[in-house]
């Protein structure tokens, strides 16, 4: 009574088990990888991707209207607390807020995410001030780290992804106490952080803020006095690096020769030596520092604000948003003082830099949507462009 099944049945559904097994330990996802050789031939260096689960790149939102000019009176003299963008011309501060609010704000709240709609010179609300940081920020990455973001750029998009609070970001961990199960240093803890590896969790408390070195790698065979490095800093390093491989959609060969870690055969490499210093000093520089503007409830568990990693910006794609370049209706978060490329006598831009009216509407009716904001923006331009279509 107790075994019903037939012993050939019995037998056949084991089999079918064991062979399902791989299916199920490779998460069942069958099917042709796309490879790409890297290395020299025959080095087996090949960059593996699996089509079906590379991450779209994502397609950003278009300027509220093209800028043509960045002549005309400056922002300074038409407002009464600017700190960082009293420079450009009004016109292109009427656009940025424009464009700030499609970015980063929720649709329903608009320009008063950031402004009281009946003073919008007053701080007193703290999206506004840690908007001017990012402000900061975001300039600072555009021109001082341009070895790491080229001529792509970035622009409140490329973390934000039109939410206040962009999806991916880090937090330091609470220490776990030294209980009866003991301290296990954040090992075995599967976390997406570091791709389900069964290595530190939190690599970014040491290596993606302050200036730790991330060189382990022995430069003899024997142990000498030289090779200082720790167990712990060593798999924290590899941590970072499969941190890095997933955000990026990639793996280590697209930064490695994997013959020889410690090597900088490529260009790759050099490219992402730039990116964790410049995550550092976004995090160290910009981030940390907003620290008490934060009311509590938007901090960590420890207090700590929510810092960058690469994934804030690449979510899973080698350049963000698929390397669409992110500056050229928003120059000044790259430099506040550079013409526009091709800009500056045409009747167009003559006619589209009358948004004096466009800056008339935004600050009459600064309790309406960006949408509606960004509606009378394009009109305007739109029929410059006509007008200008009729003269020829
Ligand atoms: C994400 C936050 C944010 C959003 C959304 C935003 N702004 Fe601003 N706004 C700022 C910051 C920051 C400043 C100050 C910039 C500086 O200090 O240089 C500012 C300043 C201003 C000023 C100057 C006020 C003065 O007299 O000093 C005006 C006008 C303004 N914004 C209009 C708008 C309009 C209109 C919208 C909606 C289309 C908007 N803003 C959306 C952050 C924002
Ligand atoms: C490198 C990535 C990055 C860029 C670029 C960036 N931000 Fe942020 N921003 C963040 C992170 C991370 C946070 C979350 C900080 C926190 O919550 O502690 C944040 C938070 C904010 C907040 C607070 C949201 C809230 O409701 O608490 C505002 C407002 C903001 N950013 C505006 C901007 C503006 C405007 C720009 C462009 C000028 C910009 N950010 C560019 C990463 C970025
Ligand atoms: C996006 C590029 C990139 C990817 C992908 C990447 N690495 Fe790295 N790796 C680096 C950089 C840059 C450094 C040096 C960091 C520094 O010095 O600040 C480094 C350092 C290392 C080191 C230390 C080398 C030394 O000189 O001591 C090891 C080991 C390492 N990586 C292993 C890996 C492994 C394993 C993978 C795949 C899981 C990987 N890396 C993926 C860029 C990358
Ligand atoms: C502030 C946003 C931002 C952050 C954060 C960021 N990156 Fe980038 N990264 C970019 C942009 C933009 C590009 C595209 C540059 C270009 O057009 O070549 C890029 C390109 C790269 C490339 C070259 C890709 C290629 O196909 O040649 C590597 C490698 C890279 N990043 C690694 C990293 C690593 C590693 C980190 C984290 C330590 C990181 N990035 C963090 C914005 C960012």
């Amino acid at each position: 009574m107790m075994n019903r099944m037939s012993k050939p049945l019995g037998r056949s559904l084991a089999l079918c088990a064991v062979l399902a097994m791989p299916l199920l330990l490779t998460g069942c996802e069958i099917g042709g990888k796309d490879a790409t050789q890297w290395g020299p031939r025959g080095a087996a260096m090949e960059g593996v991707v699996n089509p079906r689960l590379m991450s779209a790149p994502g397609v950003p939102p278009e300027s509220a209207y093209p800028l043509e000019s960045r002549d005309g009176p400056r922002a300074r003299d038409t407002y009464q607390n600017l700190q960082v963008l009293g420079d450009i011309s009004a016109d292109e501060f009427n656009l940025l807020m424009l464009n700030i609010t499609a970015w980063v704000a929720p649709p329903e709240q608009g320009c008063n995410y950031c402004h009281n709609p009946e003073n919008m010179a007053s701080d007193e609300i703290y999206q506004k001030v840690v908007a001017r940081k990012m402000l900061q920020m975001t300039r600072t990455i555009n021109t001082q780290w341009e070895g790491h973001v080229k001529a792509t750029g970035v622009t409140c998009y490329t973390c934000h992804r039109g939410k206040g609070i962009p999806a991916y970001y880090w937090t330091n961990a609470p220490a776990r106490p030294n209980g009866i199960l003991g301290n296990n240093m954040g090992q075995n803890m599967p976390s997406p952080t570091v791709a389900y590896a069964s290595l530190p969790h939190a690599p970014f408390e040491t290596l993606l803020v302050g200036n730790n070195p991330i060189r382990v790698g022995s430069k003899g065979i024997h142990p000498t006095p030289a090779n200082t490095t720790s167990i712990q800093a060593t798999e924290a390093t590899y941590g970072l690096m499969m941190h890095m491989s997933s955000s990026l959609g990639v793996n280590c060969t697209f930064c490695h020769n994997t013959q020889n870690f410690g090597k900088w055969s490529r260009e790759q490499r050099v490219g992402a030596w730039y990116g964790i210093r410049m995550v550092r000093q976004i995090n160290d520089g910009y981030i940390t520092p907003l620290k008490g503007v934060f009311p509590a409830h938007r901090l960590g568990p420890t207090g700590d604000p929510f810092k960058v990693n690469c994934q804030t910006c690449h979510q899973g794609v080698n350049k963000p948003l698929g390397g669409v370049p992110m500056l050229a209706d928003s120059p000044s978060l790259r430099d506040p003082n550079v013409a526009v490329a091709g800009a500056g006598t045409s009747v167009l831009a003559a006619a589209v830099s009358t948004p004096g009216a466009v800056r008339a509407v935004a600050v009459a009716m600064p309790t309406e949507t960006a949408d509606r904001i960004a509606d009378a923006a394009g009109a305007a331009a739109d029929q410059a462009r006509e007008s200008v279509a009729a003269t020829r």
